[in-house]
């Protein structure tokens, strides 16, 4: 069989810029422009939505109308909304604010669990653990994320053991499905086919998602090794908007409108219109000129 063939049919694009985008975003962006750039997205067909996080406003000012823009957006039946969630207070948070699907996010590495969430990995796990409890009592779609799982802006290389123990435990919590994050950007498709090696054996594929910063531009050449070890979840940013504020050097995500043509490009279906989805970032970069500056 050759490459092509071996290759799934059908991909889920998770578009996050409206969440790993505006985050990083040095400009405030009004919460009728966010609402509108989501309705839009959703219009161009994606099954899946990151729309905002239920973080700290001290922590991530940009984000601090978290609850407006969940409760006045259009809901698209069969469009997933998914709200990051960092604590019970964050719970709280989004259940008051109708999401029924959340993301709970650690990290591979201690110093990014530190810098990102002031705590430590075995404490961000004692705060998931209630929030896990009454999400799924709730019954809430839950998403796992590590990230830092091929390199740590402050340590370094990170071990794939350490990531694979993350992502075991976010399974045991109940979560669908894990993201496996390369924060940084800094991953190499012989990184990823290291982890992959790993993971597909530890764990089913299909609930695992590659998540990818696009710093080098090998994110591209990144999703090939997931694809061909049968991974069908991959993360993308609309524009290639995004980063960390918490982790230097991770600029933008990887552009969705690239991964579309990659997929396209390569036969796979993903349900999702490029053409639309370039046409919201144009209105949204319009309404907000110089948006995405600190994107690569
Ligand atoms: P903390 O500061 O360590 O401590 O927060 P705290 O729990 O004592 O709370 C401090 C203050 O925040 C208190 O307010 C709390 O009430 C408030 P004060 O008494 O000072 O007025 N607070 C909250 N307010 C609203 N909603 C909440 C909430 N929790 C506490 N949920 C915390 C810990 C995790 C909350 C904080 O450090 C935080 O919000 N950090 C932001 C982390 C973040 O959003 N990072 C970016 C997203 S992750 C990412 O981008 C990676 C990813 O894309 C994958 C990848 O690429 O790797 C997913
Ligand atoms: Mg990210």
């Amino acid at each position: 069989m050759s490459f092509v063939e071996r290759l799934p049919r059908q991909v889920t694009v998770v578009e996050v810029g409206p969440r790993d985008g505006l985050q990083n975003e040095a400009q405030p962006v009004p919460t009728e422009l966010k609402v509108a750039f989501i309705e839009r997205l959703a219009d161009a067909g994606f099954p899946v939505i990151e729309v905002t996080s239920f973080v700290s406003p001290k922590a991530v000012p940009q984000l601090a109308d978290a609850e407006e823009v969940m409760r006045r957006i259009a809901r698209r039946p069969g469009t997933r909304y998914l709200a990051l969630v960092p604590n019970e207070r964050g719970l709280e948070r989004a259940l008051a604010a109708g999401c029924d699907a959340i993301a709970l996010f650690t990290a591979a590495s201690e110093a990014f669990s530190q810098a990102n969430v002031r705590a430590s990995i075995e404490e961000t796990f004692g705060r998931f653990r209630p929030v896990a409890e009454r999400a799924q009592a709730a019954g809430l779609w839950i998403r796992g994320y590590v990230s830092t799982a091929f390199h740590c802006p402050y340590s370094g290389p990170v071990d794939p053991q350490q990531v694979l123990s993350m992502a075991d435990r976010l399974f045991s919590l109940g979560c669908h499905e894990v993201a496996l994050a390369d924060t940084i950007g800094r991953a190499t498709p012989r990184d990823v086919d290291r982890l992959l090696a790993l993971a597909t054996r530890a764990f089913e594929p299909s609930r695992l998602a590659l998540h990818f910063h696009d710093t080098a531009g090998l994110a591209l050449a990144n999703v090939m090794i997931g694809l061909d070890y049968g991974i069908t979840v991959f993360d993308a940013s609309a524009g290639g908007l995004g980063g960390c504020p918490f982790a230097p050097g991770a600029p933008g995500n990887l552009a969705t409108e690239r991964l579309l043509a990659l997929l396209e490009g390569l036969g796979i279906e993903t349900g999702v219109d490029r053409e639309a989805v370039a046409a919201a970032v144009a209105e949204l970069r319009e309404a907000v000129p110089g948006i995405g500056a600190r994107a690569c």
